[in-house]
């Protein structure tokens, strides 16, 4: 099974509820959910591998530490996963980044892909998925599927909420990817809505509605 894990730390708690609130603007939204995307890199990248290398300081030689391996790929579920880029990018500036867009068959009610664009040399790479509402948690499987079938090194998935419901699929779809939230809220309304959530995220981040 993999792990869940809650961000709590203060500062993603503090900005996820000034997102949360219907009257925040969506420049307000945007600018909130770009510095979560940023400390939340933090704690996804806090095991990434290291290596010794060798430097000059001023004054002598020394061994320092550096991220081992191939650059990380962050891949962006469209639209609402490009919230997260920027934030995340500040942090590791040299990340590749892919995108996946998926859409519901109203009849079949699945997921059907229609964009995908990923880096080279991706069995090579390890790969963070984001996608700020994990609800159904359909499309995250099948995006996490359909970028399986490129042989990542590892994969983790990151939203900013998640309903338990999108929490069991992805689980049972992908016990071998952990994922990364600043909340698990309630569940979901009829209409996929996860409660009390924070609306349409991609509508209140590009201000559509
Ligand atoms: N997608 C959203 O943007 N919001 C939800 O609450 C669920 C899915």
């Amino acid at each position: 099974m993999s792990t869940l894990h809650v961000i709590t730390h203060p500062l993603v708690q503090h900005k996820l509820t000034l997102m949360r609130q219907k009257d925040a603007s969506t420049n307000s939204f945007r600018r909130l959910l770009d510095e979560l995307s940023t400390l939340m890199a933090y704690e996804v990248t806090r095991d990434m591998p290291l290596q010794d290398v060798q430097i000059e300081t001023p004054l002598e030689t020394m061994t320092g530490q550096m991220i081992d391996g191939k650059k990380l790929v962050l891949v962006s579920i469209l639209r609402a996963g490009d919230g997260f880029l920027d934030g995340m990018l500040r942090v590791v500036p040299g990340a590749r980044v892919g995108h996946i867009g998926l859409y519901r068959d109203p009849a079949t009610l699945q997921p059907v892909e229609y964009y995908f664009k990923m880096p080279s040399e991706m069995s090579e790479r390890d790969v963070v998925v984001v996608d700020p509402m994990l609800a159904t948690g359909n499309s995250a499987a099948a995006a996490v599927a359909r970028i399986k079938q490129l042989k990542p090194k590892s994969i983790k998935f990151v939203c900013l909420l998640a309903a338990p419901e999108g929490v069991a699929v992805m689980q049972a779809a992908h016990p071998d990817v952990d994922i990364y939230t600043a909340a698990v809220d309630r569940c979901l309304n009829d209409h996929g809505y996860i409660l009390p959530g924070l609306g349409d995220a991609g509508d209140r981040i590009f201000g559509t509605k």
